[in-house]
């Protein structure tokens, strides 16, 4: 099994917050923020790091310095997640991928994608939402295309149809999220999930029809 569910009460508590109708977007994004935190944790146990000696004011120790980490935010909501990875970790270099459905068509639809240098680094993938897997599987496409091995998936909420297309699509994947959701609803939206997440944390809810 390649999905951690972190337990966590920090995890939970911030968890409720991002669930919660009630929530604003501005503790919407401080919830965000703060559960990214707790999910680095556990999705960087096993980042390789390198031994550097280091001076104390009482002599010398062995001292150790993280290895090449990436992250790549999937556009819109992966952005939310990306301020407390910067935070923790300040040498990690940024990619971004955007996908979205053809208005016609219904196909999905590749905008952006820009990558830094992948194929020696830790991978963190930034896609809150694992609804139907299919943007988490093409952005993990584009990070292997890129020559990445060694990638983890950072969620907020999983559907059980999302998790089952990357075991499908990626076995060798990992998947840290916070939670593990019941179902996908007929729009594919995460059922009890917390919403869009974008909307929530952009406040573009309200917006009027385009
Ligand atoms: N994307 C979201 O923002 N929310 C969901 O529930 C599913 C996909």
């Amino acid at each position: 099994m390649n999905l951690t569910v972190v337990d966590h009460p920090l995890a939970r508590h911030y968890l409720t917050t991002l669930r919660n109708s009630e929530t604003g977007n501005d503790a919407f994004r401080a919830a965000a923020r703060r559960l990214t935190n707790v999910l680095v944790m556990e999705a960087t146990k096993e980042v390789p790091t390198v031994i550097a000696p280091v001076t104390t004011p009482m002599g010398e120790t062995e001292g150790h310095t993280l290895a090449d980490v990436v992250a790549v935010a999937v556009l819109r909501a992966g952005l939310g997640m990306l301020d407390a990875v910067v935070d923790s970790m300040p040498n990690v270099k940024v990619g971004f991928a955007g996908l979205q459905r053809d208005e016609e068509t219904a196909e999905p639809v590749e905008y952006y994608v820009n990558l830094p240098q992948v194929d020696e680094a830790s991978v963190l993938i930034l896609e809150p939402m694992l609804a139907t897997g299919g943007s988490l599987s093409w952005a993990v496409d584009k990070a292997k295309e890129a020559g990445a091995t060694d990638i983890t998936a950072l969620c907020v909420v999983t559907a059980p149809e999302g998790v089952a297309r990357m075991y499908r699509d990626h076995p060798d994947v990992r998947i840290v999220a916070a939670a593990a959701d019941k179902e996908l609803n007929d729009t594919f939206y995460i059922v009890p999930g917390l919403g869009d997440m974008g909307d929530r944390l952009f406040g573009t809810i309200d917006r009027p029809p385009l």
